[in-house]
């Protein structure tokens, strides 16, 4: 089994408003080995994205704070400790981000390849003839076509799916040893979907980095990633491999998720979603927090069932119906 790379213990990331205490992220724990591709799947408002900001530390505190008690350790270092300061250089050379939409995250006004150089100088310390030339040859890895004439062209003039591929080579550019991404798909559509998660999958494998994949959408973690974690309502309650999720879903949650993809056999018939929504982080149900809309639910579930290890593995599940 490989190293650990990160390990978030206990993580617990509250926001403290005049609405009262969100508990977005509410003592989730996961590891990322190095190389793997993990994913991270949920429905919108469990705390994926709340969870990945915490990592990097880019969320504004206040409102919101990281408890006392959680611990993000990076490659043996512990994040929560650093300074401000460290937490930049980790940013710019051994963590990067992509987020869900590429337009928001480029700058309007730079052409693209002003700003993968950018980036290039300032971490890789590389001078301007330098940085251009390796900007392209990004730009040729994330899969642009005539990159050497696209480089000097501003992100309004590329489709949606090529701004991903352009910040996916910003990510890049510093040959980070974890790469974040936060629903990098969500926003395309489906052909283009399936290139930049081949994408992904293919770079993951030629420069060995891991991979934290954010996503709402088992299909998309069936697809790339080795390993999954599902959260719901700030919490985790299932871990497993991807086989084994798929294989013998135990939470009725994760279960639900299952059910409502869209399966070739099943095509044209209506899909299963759960029913329900995930609750406001500042009222979390007392108890399973999945309960009120599980369809399984019963009288132990008013007490919160604690993760249980499933076999010898590792494995965890968080319902009291999960056979140890
Ligand atoms: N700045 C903030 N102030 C207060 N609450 C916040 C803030 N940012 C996020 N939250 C709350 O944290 C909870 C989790 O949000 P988060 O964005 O992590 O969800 P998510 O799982 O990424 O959902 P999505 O799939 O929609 O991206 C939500 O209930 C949200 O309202
Ligand atoms: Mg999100």
């Amino acid at each position: 089994m490989s190293k650990t790379l990160l390990s978030v213990s206990d993580l617990r990331t509250w926001f403290h408003t005049d609405q009262g205490v969100g508990r977005a992220v509410d003592g989730v724990s996961f590891e990322v080995r190095a190389g793997e591709t993990l994913g991270i799947v949920g429905e919108s408002g469990c705390g994926k994205t709340v969870t990945s900001l915490s990592i990097l530390r880019l969320l504004p505190e206040p409102p919101a704070r990281i408890e006392p008690g959680s611990s993000i350790v990076f490659d043996g270092e512990e994040l929560l400790g650093a300074t401000q300061e460290r937490m930049r250089a980790l940013r710019g050379n051994e963590i990067s981000m992509i987020f869900q939409e590429p337009m928001s995250s480029l700058n309007p006004v730079y052409t693209v390849g002003s700003q993968i150089t950018e980036a290039l100088r300032l971490h890789r310390k590389m001078d301007r003839v330098e940085a251009r030339t390796e900007a392209i040859r990004l730009l040729g890895e994330v899969g642009i076509p005539d990159a050497d004439r696209r480089v000097d062209e501003y992100p309004h003039q590329l489709s949606g799916g090529m701004r991903q591929r352009v910040m996916i080579a910003i990510a890049l550019s510093c040959e980070p040893r974890l790469l974040i991404a936060d629903e990098p798909t969500t926003a395309l559509d489906v052909t283009i979907q399936a290139q930049i998660l081949e994408l992904l999958a293919d770079l993951r494998a030629r420069h060995g980095m891991a991979v934290l994949l954010i996503t709402h959408d088992l299909g998309v973690v069936a697809e790339v990633c080795d390993r999954v974690v599902v959260m719901y309502a700030g919490q985790v309650v299932e871990t497993g491999t991807v086989d084994e999720i798929f294989a013998r879903p135990v939470h009725p949650y994760t279960r639900g998720l299952l059910a409502s993809l869209p399966a070739v056999e099943r095509r044209g018939q209506r899909l299963e979603s759960i029913p329900g929504t995930v609750p406001n982080s500042t009222d979390w149900p007392e108890g399973c927090r999945f309960a009120e809309r599980c369809s399984e639910v019963e009288d132990a579930c008013a007490v919160q069932q604690p993760l249980v290890q499933l076999g010898n593995t590792s494995r965890v599940a968080r319902c009291w119906r999960a056979d140890p």
